[in-house]
């Protein structure tokens, strides 16, 4: 028995995390049993180091020691919650996984994508998503909304210079191309009312091909 485990991806201010908890919502009403999560955090242990990394007091944090706290979440994250979640036959929908990793310390952090891709296969032995909905949006337009939402906290990698976050997108526009099988580009400077029907029928879609144990869908 084996669920699907679905990531989404993009930088600040996409509406990423808006429109997944509507999508767990619609998927609620619907019966389909699936695990609602987020990286990095999600479980105990990778929320503390989650507080470490984005603490915007740390200021002197060296961009591999970044690297690793966010591979250690990911690995302790996988363990706990997402490879169980997979093994009894839900619906796993992570904010997201290895493809933040890839643009923002791979190319926004200029370690090399090589070497991230590296430390994150020993942290989750290579389990990749069956399925990345990647958020599309310009830098600006991102960085305005986190200004209008004023109810989001802002954390230390918002507070970057506009380069950096234009290394993000570059670095997604790589991965996407990468890894073209599995993910899904979503044009995320549209309404978000817009963005969230593109992101559910894509999503649904995708769960009805592949959902293989009838007693996921309920
Ligand atoms: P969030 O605001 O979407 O919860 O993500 C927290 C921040 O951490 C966001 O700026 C993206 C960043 N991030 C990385 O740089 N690398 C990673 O591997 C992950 C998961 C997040």
């Amino acid at each position: 028995m084996r669920g699907l485990f679905i990531t989404f991806e993009g930088p600040e201010g996409a509406g990423k995390t808006t429109v997944i908890q509507q999508l767990a919502k619609e998927l609620k009403d619907e019966g389909i049993d699936f695990v609602l999560t987020r990286e990095p955090g999600g479980i105990q242990i990778a929320e503390q180091i989650r507080s470490v990394i984005l603490d915007c007091n740390n200021t002197m944090m060296d961009a591999r020691t970044e690297a690793l706290l966010y591979a250690a979440a990911r690995r302790q994250h996988l363990v706990e919650r997402v490879i169980p979640a997979l093994e009894s036959g839900s619906i796993v929908l992570c904010d997201r996984f290895i493809d933040s990793s890839l643009a923002y310390q791979g190319y926004a952090r200029q370690i090399g994508v090589e070497e991230i891709l590296s430390i994150n296969e020993f942290a989750t032995e290579k389990r990749m998503p069956d399925l990345t909905v990647y958020f599309d949006i310009a830098p600006e337009e991102g960085l305005k909304r986190i200004t209008a939402n004023n109810k989001r906290e802002i954390n230390r990698l918002d507070q970057e210079a506009i380069d950096f976050h234009h290394r993000v997108r570059e670095g997604y526009l790589k991965v996407f191309d990468r890894f073209q099988d599995r993910f899904v580009k979503v044009n995320a400077e549209r309404e978000l009312k817009v963005v969230y029907n593109d992101v559910k029928q894509q999503v649904l879609s995708f769960i009805e091909t592949n959902v293989s144990n009838s007693e996921t869908m309920k």
